[in-house]
């Protein structure tokens, strides 16, 4: 009698292993600890330089919690504090990642104001950020996000190339590839958006990085007009593709800016875009 039920209590253990895995897989070793990591600046060396990074965590940093973690790169010329600052941080995420979504954010300072990935030592930097959060926070590995703005945008690219597999999505605002695209056949769910009027990228550099992400993810082609200039308008193209790896591209009437308006003047906090990079990574759960 107990023979026979044996064998299925196996095939029930064996089951709920196997639906269970990926669940447990996807949280970092530091859920479950009491961090030793607060909101602020950090250090770390990296290909023997010294590389800093702001971290932000919710205020109701809850330990058995798998948090999303979303990296927000500046731009040119600019450094960590003009991401984690000013009246959208995080480009504006920060202040929507409430409830369900709470999020650590992450805010990394390039060499020289910039990202030039000179032999990939950026993309090692990203690497050595997410192991040391790892190791200390409770991350969702399966929630893990890029976004910048202009040299930040291709700075995004850059780790979507390089590491496809652990970025979930990443969100390139007005972007080129100016940061190298290492390895750069695997999808990655992937958010487009570009001035008609870049007089800094032009909106052909933008759509180089979309068409590339197009064939890695499978996407149907589809006809997607960019708007005219001095439209005051703007354009969404939402792509079919491979399940789990979307593509939107949003051309709208407007120079190179991280956060337009609907003149594609400079929005601020008030950005359609902020709104629309939000619910494209809150699509993943
Ligand atoms: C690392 O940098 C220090 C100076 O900051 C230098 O003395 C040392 O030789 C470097 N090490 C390597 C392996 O390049
Ligand atoms: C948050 O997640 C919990 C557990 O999955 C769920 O019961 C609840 O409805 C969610 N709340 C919102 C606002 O989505
Ligand atoms: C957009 O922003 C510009 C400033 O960059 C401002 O002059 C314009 O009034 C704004 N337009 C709208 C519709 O908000």
């Amino acid at each position: 009698m107990a023979s026979a039920s044996r064998p299925l209590s196996w095939v029930f253990t064996l089951l709920s292993l196997l639906l269970l895995t990926p669940l447990i897989a996807a949280d970092t070793a530091g859920c479950g600890k009491a961090p030793t990591i607060t909101s602020g600046t950090r250090t770390l060396t990296v290909n023997n330089k010294s590389r800093r990074f702001i971290v932000r965590l919710p205020n109701n940093y809850d330990r058995t919690k798998p948090h999303r973690l979303i990296f927000g790169v500046h731009w040119r010329d600019a450094d960590f504090q003009a991401v984690d600052g000013g009246s959208a941080p995080y480009y504006g995420l920060r202040n929507l990642a409430t409830g369900n979504y709470s999020t650590i954010f992450v805010s990394p300072d390039g060499l020289n104001k910039g990202w030039a990935n000179s032999g990939g030592e950026d993309i090692l930097f990203f690497d050595a950020i997410i192991k040391q959060l790892s190791d200390d926070l409770c991350i969702n590995e399966k929630l893990i996000f890029s976004l910048g703005f202009s040299y930040g945008g291709a700075m995004s690219y850059s780790l979507a190339c390089s590491r496809p597999k652990v970025f979930r999505a990443v969100a390139v605002l007005s972007g080129a590839q100016l940061s190298g695209c290492s390895g750069g056949t695997d999808p990655v769910a992937f958010y487009l958006q570009h001035g008609v009027r870049d007089s800094v990228l032009n909106v052909q550099m933008g759509k180089q990085l979309r068409d590339n992400m197009l064939r890695r993810n499978g996407c149907a082609s589809k006809n997607a007009p960019d708007v005219a200039r001095n439209s005051r308008s703007k354009a969404k193209t939402e792509y079919s593709c491979t399940a789990g790896y979307p593509v939107t591209y949003i051309s709208f009437d407007g120079d190179h800016t991280a956060l337009p308006n609907d003149s594609g003047g400079d929005g601020g906090a008030n950005s359609w875009s902020i709104r629309e990079v939000d619910t494209f990574f809150k699509q993943f759960s």
